[in-house]
């Protein structure tokens, strides 16, 4: 997942940075005359503020001086001591005011006071001064000294009421190196390469190189004349740019996340599913079913899960054989196992040869009874009954074999075969169930059988079962000492002995399943 992760990121990412270069050239081949055009409306508006600020806060000065009525009076009484002392001395040396010059003339010219610091312009030649004088008006315009431009301000002197002009007076203000440094504030970051004025309006008013740098003049029509400031613009471009680039590359760097985002909630998505198909898969596998196979991811958007699922396929086809191995030596082993049974069975059966089949007999017929009662253990029963008599290894072959009555010693060896046989499979783990019912299959309901003397349900079940199809198939085979018996009179004897020799409801089930067994056989004959 993380290599197709990756692999999509270095794509993004190429693909981010060919949009970058696409956005820097698009922004320079197409953009760049607007930018420059509106640069030069922006710094012009900036500029404006600025020498309209400088004008308003000289003519607010202007205005507290020559709208006076003393000051007017004392112009015309040609009082230089009380206009120095408390005006013109005190603007043009109170650095606070920012004012270079302070000039002052009366109407006939023949009073003219000039208090100036380094300013080389000729007053009179301005035509603000003009207009203060021959007027009355007031008015700024805008001058040259031969180095810095400079700002005029020209009044004539008026009385409280603003009436009765007369003389006049003029404040400069030069603009240089420290208003260039508060203009550059303004202009915020733009290099201010030359500035000055020109009567000429038509100067280069923008100029651009195609390369980020950008030169542009800017007019400020005052008094007939143009303030001009060339700026190298490339500062603010290249500020600009950056801001940009920095958008476009936020933009790109949010497209990339949001798609990274995309890509990992879809593939975790896609992983969660895959991963709860697996997990029920290999909850179906531990249950048993083996056969099971996952299918595999098409898409191969996440080849980690197919190999997590070509994993957990390998395990369970894997599990599978191996439970295939099992089942079969398990069979194989159950197959001998039973084998084994029957040998030693037929051993028994070779010592006794009149009791040739009747281990199998008494089998057959206990399962019989046990089925009809719905006896749990059906495989025990069979066991036991099979070899209920396997302690006649233990009797000599003379005794078991002997034609005709057996005495009362050897009557006693012979019953001792239920307690051998007991001793025989005690320890043996398979025959742990069926132990019981071959030490008590002599038992009697009444409490007269061997070896014990066990007495009605004290008898295990599987032996009572057992007892009467051991007696049941003695009584109709054939003994040494006498003839098989028809199955109806062994029945009958059967059926005198319920409660006695045997449980009487067990007896009636035997009873009842023989009846059946005798009827079809019939069936089957007559057929
Ligand atoms: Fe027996």
């Amino acid at each position: 997942m993380y290599k197709k992760i990756r692999r999509l990121l270095i794509i993004l990412a190429i693909l981010g940075i060919a949009l970058m270069i696409l956005g820097i050239t698009f922004t320079n081949d197409f953009s760049w005359k607007k930018y420059a055009v509106n640069y030069k409306f922006e710094k012009q508006e900036q500029i404006e503020y600025y020498i309209e600020r400088n004008i308003e806060d000289l003519s607010v000065i202007l205005e507290s001086s020559a709208e006076w009525t003393a000051a007017r009076d004392r112009i015309l009484m040609k009082d230089s001591d009380w206009l120095y002392e408390n005006a013109t001395g005190y603007l043009a040396d109170t650095t606070s005011f920012n004012i270079d010059q302070v000039y002052t003339s009366n109407e006939e010219g023949d009073f003219k006071r000039n208090y100036m610091r380094e300013i080389f312009i000729d007053i009179e030649d301005l035509n603000s001064y003009k207009k203060a004088i021959y007027d009355d008006e007031k008015s700024v315009e805008l001058a040259w000294d031969g180095i810095y431009p400079v700002l005029v301000a020209a009044s004539p002197f008026y009385d409280n009421s603003v009436e009765n002009p007369t003389g006049c007076m003029v404040i400069t203000r030069v603009i240089k190196e420290e208003e260039i440094k508060d203009l550059k504030r303004v202009l915020v970051s733009s290099e201010i390469e030359e500035i000055f004025i020109s009567k000429n309006p038509l100067y280069k008013e923008l100029v651009t190189d195609g390369f980020g740098e950008i030169k542009v003049s800017i007019p400020f029509g005052l008094g007939g004349k143009y303030l001009y400031v060339n700026i190298d613009a490339k500062i603010d471009y290249l500020t600009d740019m950056f801001k940009v680039q920095g958008r476009v590359l936020i933009y790109i760097l949010s497209v990339v996340a949001i798609a990274f985002i995309a890509i990992l909630f879809k593939n975790t998505k896609v992983l969660v599913r895959k991963i709860i198909v697996v997990i029920e898969a290999v909850e179906k596998i531990s249950a048993g079913n083996y056969h099971i196979k996952i299918e595999e991811d098409k898409s191969k958007m996440l080849p980690e899960v197919n190999i997590l699922i070509a994993s957990v396929n390998k395990m369970s086809s894997e599990v599978e054989g191996h439970i295939q191995t099992i089942e079969e030596y398990s069979k194989d082993m159950s197959q001998k196992y039973v084998e084994m049974i029957e040998l030693l069975v037929r051993t028994v059966e070779l010592n006794d040869s009149y009791t040739y089949q009747h281990s199998f007999s008494v089998s057959d017929h206990a399962l019989m009874i046990g089925r009809a009662i719905g006896f749990d253990d059906l495989e025990n029963l069979e066991l036991a009954a099979k070899l209920h008599d396997v302690g006649k290894i233990a009797i000599s072959t003379g005794i078991l074999n002997k034609p005709g009555k057996l005495t009362e010693d050897e009557y006693k060896i012979i019953k001792t075969h239920s307690q051998e046989g007991y001793n025989l499979v005690d320890g043996i783990d398979v025959f742990a169930k069926a132990k019981e019912a071959i030490l008590y299959h002599h038992e009697r309901y009444d409490g007269k059988g061997y070896p014990v003397g066990l007495k009605g349900n004290e008898i295990p079940l599987m032996a009572q079962i057992i007892s009467i199809a051991d007696v049941y198939d003695a009584l109709t085979s054939n003994r040494s000492y006498r003839k098989a018996m028809e199955c109806e009179k062994a029945i009958n004897i059967i059926k005198k002995d319920a409660g006695t020799a045997f449980n009487p409801e067990l007896v009636e089930v035997f009873i009842k399943e023989m009846q059946k067994q005798i009827k079809e056989k019939h069936n089957k004959e007559e057929v």
